[in-house]
């Protein structure tokens, strides 16, 4: 396996394998990899085929945290994840410093309000902006977000020009924001939306289940239990008023002492549109606070 930080060393060789034929299938991160990143390497490695490659990239990306959000705590172990990567079969883990994708960044990673930028514009001043898809759930709770998440993204297509990329359903609008843009923007990659892994208890696996500690990882399976218990009122009502089943979902939160709603939402899966009823096929989304760590989770009912 290849460990490759610097961006000209990386399209270097993505040029070469496309001229050699060579499919690249390819898994974005954050690191602190878990089972559920793993089943996207294996995705990639399937839809790359036996001749083609793997990279895996891991870059805890600044652009996309607000600035009271946890981009300097954000667990990091590289050296975990490069033996997880290795033993996957892995071919190419990119992992850029900050100077290397956006030259110009300010040192103090201190900004006060989320419009501040983070970076010095002389060095940085070019982004992606999905207008549609990204006004409502995470984007409405975390405006800058996705701004980051699609300009970050964007460059790491330029740069490892993979054919097939592999992203988690666990985060649904981001999976279906990269889709749009995407399309929209003629990047010539498939986009493959993999399965969310969970914990034997329900729970969605995610590096930040790190920060649950003592209580607080048996009061994050409250996001579990009102997935559950509106594929329940689903099942038994066949269609039920949004609002209400938001109410009840509310009710249902607040039975854990340390957790709070942010947002839960009922939409149609591809346009991400609202719906006033709920029925089998309607998404499901919600971002939880527990304690003072915010969990996002989603499913199909
Ligand atoms: O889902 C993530 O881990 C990140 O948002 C991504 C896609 C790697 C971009 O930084």
């Amino acid at each position: 396996m290849r460990i490759v930080t610097s961006i000209a060393t990386m399209q270097q060789l993505a040029k070469k394998w496309q001229r050699t034929g060579k499919r690249t299938g390819f898994v974005p991160t954050m690191g602190y990899l878990h089972a559920g990143h793993m089943s996207l390497v294996k995705r990639a490695r399937q839809a790359a085929g036996k001749s083609g490659v793997v990279v895996v990239s891991i870059y805890v990306n600044p652009t996309q945290f607000g600035p009271q959000e946890d981009f300097s705590k954000y667990p990091r172990d590289l050296r975990r994840d490069f033996k997880l990567c290795r033993e996957a079969g892995v071919d190419v883990v990119f992992t850029p410093a900050d100077k290397e994708m956006y030259p110009g960044e300010t040192r103090s990673r201190r900004c006060e309000s989320a419009d501040e930028p983070r970076f010095d514009k002389r060095g940085y001043s070019t982004y992606v902006v999905e207008e549609k898809l990204s006004q409502s759930m995470e984007g409405a709770s975390r405006p800058t977000h996705f701004r980051g998440v699609t300009t970050v993204v964007a460059k790491l297509f330029n740069i490892v020009l993979p054919d097939v990329a592999v992203f988690g359903a666990k985060d649904w609008q981001q999976a279906t924001i990269i889709k749009r843009m995407v399309a929209d923007l003629n990047f010539p990659v498939k986009i493959i939306v993999a399965p969310t892994l969970r914990e034997r208890d329900g729970l969605a696996m995610s590096s930040r289940n790190k920060y649950l500690v003592g209580d607080l990882r048996r009061q994050a399976l409250v996001l579990w239990r009102a997935i559950q218990t509106a594929q329940a009122a689903v099942k038994r009502l066949k269609a039920v008023p949004a609002e209400k089943l938001k109410s009840d979902l509310k009710k249902l939160i607040k039975t854990e002492p340390d957790a709070r709603l942010d947002y839960v939402e009922f939409f149609e899966p591809d346009t991400l549109a609202p719906v006033a009823k709920v029925m089998r096929g309607t998404h499901m989304a919600l971002a939880v606070f527990i304690g003072n760590t915010r969990l996002i989770d989603n499913a199909k009912l």
